[in-house]
């Protein structure tokens, strides 16, 4: 890759633990996509010029996630330059739909690609959790990882990252404007499971990778069950039970909570089924008072992408 001195870059929103896969798996999503500009500068270190789209993110460059992630990948890659970062929020806080990672994501991958530098993505991974941990307290890759290399990732604690074959769903998110911070939803997760719930959910996660190779996009989705984490999450979920049952009366066939919420995700196999199920979750919200934003696509190969230079 050449070097530059600026360029734009973009990284996709993402749902984490598909249900199944507790901190270890996630995909990319169409959209929305978080967008960031990156400008080399002749001072070292990272300066946050401009966050719009979302007030409130922390301008230190330290306590913030792009700004933590882009100075690991300067440090690794020792350059005497630095940059400016203006960051166009697309992807919420709170949302449940990856915020933080496509905000580490397009910061690690767009300083490196400023640099020109071809960092390869066992290397790429770390230098971006090390921004996802501002934002959650821990370093789970399920989000960072398919921000930043599309596709459905199966994500092990040692980091390593297996791309799946990805089921040929359909995918409604729903995000409803509130905030659930990662943090709280993992504060409610019990530390430790009974025996007979962690022998269900290795079976069921084993089924469903199962069916990712096979290309049974149908048993795939039938495989989504958890019995470790979202039962636990459902009552800080905004009307979950509602949502659930419009989704499924308007042909969800599997879904569940997006990441930590208070998103959600449905499954089914056709493009106007997944239309009609963002209108019939529109219509519990819109029945609740509660604004939310609807975003209908498949899983989308890319991750994080130059989109100017
Ligand atoms: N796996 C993480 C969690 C994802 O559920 O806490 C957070 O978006």
């Amino acid at each position: 890759m050449t070097p530059r001195d600026h360029i734009s870059v973009a990284a996709p929103a993402t749902v984490a633990n598909l249900t199944v896969g507790f901190d270890c798996l996630g995909l990319a999503l169409e959209r929305p996509l978080e967008r960031l500009d990156l400008k080399r500068t002749d001072t070292p270190g990272v300066t946050i010029s401009a966050i719009l789209g979302h007030d409130g993110l922390p301008m230190d460059p330290a306590r913030n996630v792009s700004g933590k992630a882009a100075q690991s990948v300067l440090q690794t890659l020792g350059v005497s330059w630095g940059v400016a970062l203006t960051i166009h929020k697309a992807v919420l806080p709170g949302s449940g739909i990856g915020s933080s990672a496509a905000s580490a994501a397009s910061a690690a991958f767009g300083v490196a690609a400023l640099a020109g530098a071809e960092l390869k993505p066992h290397e790429l991974l770390p230098l971006a959790l090390d921004g996802e941990q501002i934002a959650s307290g821990a370093r789970h890759a399920d989000n960072v990882a398919p921000a930043l290399f599309g596709g459905l990732c199966l994500c092990t604690p040692d980091g390593r990252i297996d791309h799946l074959p990805a089921p040929d769903w359909h995918l409604t998110v729903v995000h409803p404007q509130t905030v659930i911070k990662t943090a709280q939803a993992r504060a409610v997760l019990p530390y430790h499971v009974p025996m007979k719930d962690a022998l269900h959910q290795m079976a069921q996660l084993g089924h469903f990778v199962h069916c990712c190779h096979t290309g049974d996009a149908m048993e795939a989705a039938f495989a989504l069950q958890d019995v470790l984490a979202e039962p636990h999450r459902i009552p800080l979920q905004p009307h979950f039970n509602e949502v659930q049952a419009a989704a499924m009366n308007a042909g969800a066939r599997a879904g569940g909570i997006s990441g930590s919420g208070p998103s959600s995700y449905w499954i089914s196999f056709d493009n106007d089924t997944a239309k009609a199920i963002g209108q019939a979750i529109s219509t519990v919200f819109l029945q609740e008072g509660m604004d939310h934003h609807v975003h209908v696509g498949k899983i989308a190969a890319q991750g994080a992408r130059i989109i100017e230079a």
